[in-house]
């Protein structure tokens, strides 16, 4: 059994995460919408990379024996402003998420739960590059945005993305 203001941490986290896969979802419609479609892509598979974390505090929990609670995804709701908007907006989901893992380390650190600890240690990790590639991709949008040649070349590379599931075994 784990403490339970870690296991209801953990639960908010797996409505977090599936909510990212919502966000990214609405964000690869918005994308196919305005035919950029390797864009589309792109976010198709953050969806199910989101959906994966999910799944994997979900089974964490399952392992230690907690009840798991589903609640509502909300709908993302947003208007995109512009062909950038979405990468930024991204970039900031992920800024949440990150503080969101951090909060769930250090109430881990502060009970004593080392096994949370440990496994959270991937997504620690997971994050960071989560956060760089969204980062990458606004910087690369900002020098190649404007240019209907390179953002046809840059649609192009995002559109061979493949889904790789998370290495984490639990
Ligand atoms: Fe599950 Fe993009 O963080």
């Amino acid at each position: 059994m784990l403490n339970p203001k870690i296991s209801k941490l953990l639960n908010d986290q797996i409505n977090k995460e599936f909510y990212s896969s919502y966000l990214y979802l609405d964000m690869s419609n918005y994308y196919y919408d305005n035919n950029l479609k390797g864009f589309g892509n792109w976010f198709a598979i953050q969806t199910q990379e989101e959906y994966a974390h999910a799944m994997l505090f979900l089974k964490y929990m399952q392992n230690n024996g907690e009840k798991i609670t589903l609640n509502a995804i909300a709908a993302p709701g947003l208007k995109y402003a512009n062909l950038k908007a979405p990468l930024e907006e991204a970039l900031k989901h992920e800024y949440f998420i990150t503080a969101s893992i951090n909060d769930i380390y250090a109430a881990a650190y502060e009970v004593k739960d080392f096994r949370t600890m440990q496994f959270l240690d991937w997504f620690v990790k997971e994050q960071g590059e989560e956060e760089q590639n969204t980062d990458d991709l606004c910087k690369r949008f900002d020098l190649f945005g404007s240019d209907p040649k390179s953002l046809y070349l840059l649609d192009n590379e995002l559109s061979t993305r493949v889904f790789n599931p998370p290495s984490l075994v639990i």
